[in-house]
């Protein structure tokens, strides 16, 4: 079990004289022991993450405000950093656990992240970023509350529950590594995992005996809000629960315009919120399904999820085919048309109290324009390797933020191509020159044959366009200016754009990546260096004491004594240091 403590500190802190501070903002505490363990969620023995015994990992449910604090001891046989998909670390990329914010925490060693989750609400997931390690789990939901004074736009559901789907591998990640090093594709996926478990079993011949699968029990009458994230690998599913309506009401943190849905794609990356009412007879149980997209379904049907939906009232078990996908392999319209129809509710309020469309996006003009071009895999200085705007990145040794504060030269380049470029491919660590405060427009168009989700950290964007075709000027006639939702992850279907829209305002380096995981390992993937020109304290947060050091700069990293298997107990000893660590961190972000 995840030890968790939440106390008001500082509830009469200095900073309520100065306004400054995070007054009173709880401090929320997670300890967490990243580890392999065994499992066979398809019936095949092999090692996965978890955090504290438990794949998927613990839930972190916080509200709006808070100082969550994680300390990872990292029991894994090689590094780890865990980053924070969708939430937005205002001011601090330095918590946001990707290579080029943050050296990597070594094997046996421990790291504590802290970071506020300001001014935010909504469903998000936390996974391990580096060496493909989401491929074998340790991911686990977020949930941001609204704080009890500000209204959320629906009655308070009867239950939360959160369902991370997607597919998976029955070789380790890594051999899935080895495999691309290697130079080959992934190949089609074992299955499709919903909340680290395999497939009920709907059918004899497809699904063999003995695979645990996950069973949600509610009551008959009663309204839950399913929290649904798409943490697989590569593979676009398409979600639905037998005989029920879903109302889409929250994506990555904004409220969405209330729709009923019978099944929504998820994508790669992607984290959705519906209420279901459970307005069933409970005739017998009924089927959740999450199916492979935009595939083969008579090759693919291995790769299908299924978890049951029970009522405390159920008459019997779930038999007989499952629901139908939609039945449009030829053409994504249906797909495309569905994710325009997910729109921002511009008159709720999300984490403050006015509505979210007093933001009046459409209004701004726009300060910089990237066109980022992804095509199919190339071959550069002979690896197979993936490339936007003919870049593929290569992370750098020493992490773009420390190098920065240490004036280390020739980390990176602030050369990236704000549009694709001419010439042979090439492998860089090339970095965005955000300009801060600016406004900018990122046309995603996607030249490869599959869909890819493009994320962004530190960052909600707003998704204005997608259109199958070639982007040119004339789209942005086609853009909505009025309710595109703000999100950090979009689908971006091949052959086809995605404009988004976002306002530079938070000061750091922030991530752009494939969300796929093969396609990001191979090299798609930006940095946004978003700087003040203006030297002052008040836009960025100062390096943490607890910076890790590493590339140029590792002969200022001191020795850590090594975690043994064991650690737990050492961690609860720690506390107190832990504790003062956080009182000084405070301190410094109250003196500034
Ligand atoms: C992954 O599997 C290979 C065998 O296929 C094995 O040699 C390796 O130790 C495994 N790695 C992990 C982390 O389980
Ligand atoms: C999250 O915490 C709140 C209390 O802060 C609790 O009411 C709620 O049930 C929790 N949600 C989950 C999914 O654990
Ligand atoms: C490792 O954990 C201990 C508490 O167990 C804490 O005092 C220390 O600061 C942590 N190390 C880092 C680098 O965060
Ligand atoms: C939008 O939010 C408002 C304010 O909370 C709510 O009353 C309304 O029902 C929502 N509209 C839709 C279409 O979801
Ligand atoms: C089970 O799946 C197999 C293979 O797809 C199919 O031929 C068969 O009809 C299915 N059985 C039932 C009962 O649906
Ligand atoms: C959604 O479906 C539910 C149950 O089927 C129904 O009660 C509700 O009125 C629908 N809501 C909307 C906004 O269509
Ligand atoms: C329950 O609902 C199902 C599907 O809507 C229907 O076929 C069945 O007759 C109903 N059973 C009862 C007992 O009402
Ligand atoms: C799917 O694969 C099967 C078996 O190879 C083939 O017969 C069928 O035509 C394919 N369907 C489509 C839509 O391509
Ligand atoms: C946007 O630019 C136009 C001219 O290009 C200018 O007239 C307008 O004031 C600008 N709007 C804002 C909000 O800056
Ligand atoms: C980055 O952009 C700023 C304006 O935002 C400009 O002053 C600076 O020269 C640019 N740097 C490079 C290397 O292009
Ligand atoms: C990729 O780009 C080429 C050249 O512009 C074009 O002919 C082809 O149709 C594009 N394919 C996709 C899937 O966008
Ligand atoms: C920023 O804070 C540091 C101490 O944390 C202080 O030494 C420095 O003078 C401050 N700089 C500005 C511009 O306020």
């Amino acid at each position: 079990m995840a030890l968790l403590r939440s106390f008001a500190a500082f509830s009469f802190c200095i900073s309520l004289l100065l306004g400054l501070c995070s007054a009173g903002d709880p401090f929320i505490f997670y300890d967490w022991d990243v580890s392999y363990i065994t499992a066979s969620p398809l019936g095949v023995k092999q090692q996965v993450i978890a955090i504290n015994g438990q794949f998927p990992g613990p839930i972190v449910n916080v509200t709006t405000n808070n100082n969550v604090v994680v300390n990872v001891v990292n029991n894994l046989d090689e590094s780890v950093l865990i980053t924070w998909d969708g939430i937005q670390h205002r001011r601090n990329s330095w918590q946001d656990g990707v290579r080029g914010t943050n050296c990597p925490i070594p094997a046996r060693w421990n790291w504590t992240y802290q970071f506020q989750v300001k001014d935010q609400i909504g469903s998000f997931f936390y996974f391990p970023s580096l060496n493909f390690q989401r491929a074998a789990g340790g991911y686990g939901g977020i949930i941001v509350n609204n704080r009890d004074i500000i209204p959320v736009p629906f009655g308070k559901p009867d239950g939360d529950i959160t369902l991370h789907i997607g597919d998976w591998f029955n070789r380790n990640h890594t051999d899935m590594r080895n495999a691309l090093d290697n130079g080959k594709d992934l190949g089609m996926p074992d299955g499709v995992l919903m909340n680290g478990k395999g497939p009920y079993r709907y059918n004899d011949t497809l699904v063999p005996v003995g695979i645990d699968y996950e069973t949600i029990h509610v009551h008959p009458g009663r309204t839950y809000r399913f929290r649904v994230h798409n943490v697989g690998v590569s593979t676009s599913l398409n979600f639905r629960i037998q005989n029920h309506n879903m109302l889409l009401v929250e994506t990555e943190g904004s409220y969405t315009v209330q729709q009923n849905y019978t099944n929504l794609d998820i994508h790669v990356g992607q984290s959705y919120s519906f209420l279901v009412t459970m307005d069933q007879n409970a005739s017998s149980d009924y089927y959740i399904v999450a199916s492979a997209r935009f595939v083969n379904e008579s090759l693919w049907t291995r790769v299908t999820g299924v978890a049951i939906l029970q009522y405390s009232n159920s008459k019997g078990k779930a038999s007989g085919p499952l629901p139908d996908p939609p039945n449009d392999f030829y053409d994504k319209t249906f797909s495309m048309n569905q994710a325009r129809s997910i729109r921002w509710n511009v008159s709720a309020g999300a984490a403050r109290p006015n509505p979210q469309g007093s933001f009046k996006y459409g209004q701004i003009n726009v300060t910089d324009v990237y066109v980022l071009r992804n095509k199919p895999p190339v071959v550069i200085n002979g690896k197979r390797r993936t490339t936007l705007n003919g870049i593929s990145y290569s992370n750098a040794a020493t992490p773009l933020r420390l190098a920065d504060q240490y004036k280390v030269q020739g980390v990176y380049k602030l050369d990236f191509p704000t549009r694709p470029l001419v010439g042979p491919p090439r492998i860089e660590t090339s970095v965005i020159n955000g300009t801060f405060r600016g406004f900018m427009e990122v046309i995603f168009q996607n030249n490869d044959t599959t869909v890819q989700s493009y994320h962004m950290d530190g960052y909600a964007f707003f998704v204005v366009g997608m259109d199958f075709g070639e982007w040119t000027e004339n789209s942005r006639g086609t853009y909505n200016k009025w309710d595109g939702v703000a999100r950090s992850t979009t689908q971006v279907f091949p052959g086809a754009w995605t404009a988004i829209l976002v306002s530079l305002d938070n000061v750091g380096f922030w991530n752009v990546r494939a969300e796929n995981l093969d396609t990001w390992y191979l090299g798609q993937e930006v940095y946004v260096r978003v700087v003040n020109p203006e030297i002052t304290n008040k836009t960025e947060l100062p390096k943490p004491d607890n910076a890790l050091y590493c590339g140029a700069l590792e002969h200022l990293q001191k020795p850590q004594k090594l975690h043994s298997k064991s650690s737990a107990s050492s961690i609860v000893a720690g506390r107190m240091l832990l504790f003062t660590l956080v009182l000084l961190y405070a301190a410094t972000a109250i003196f500034q």
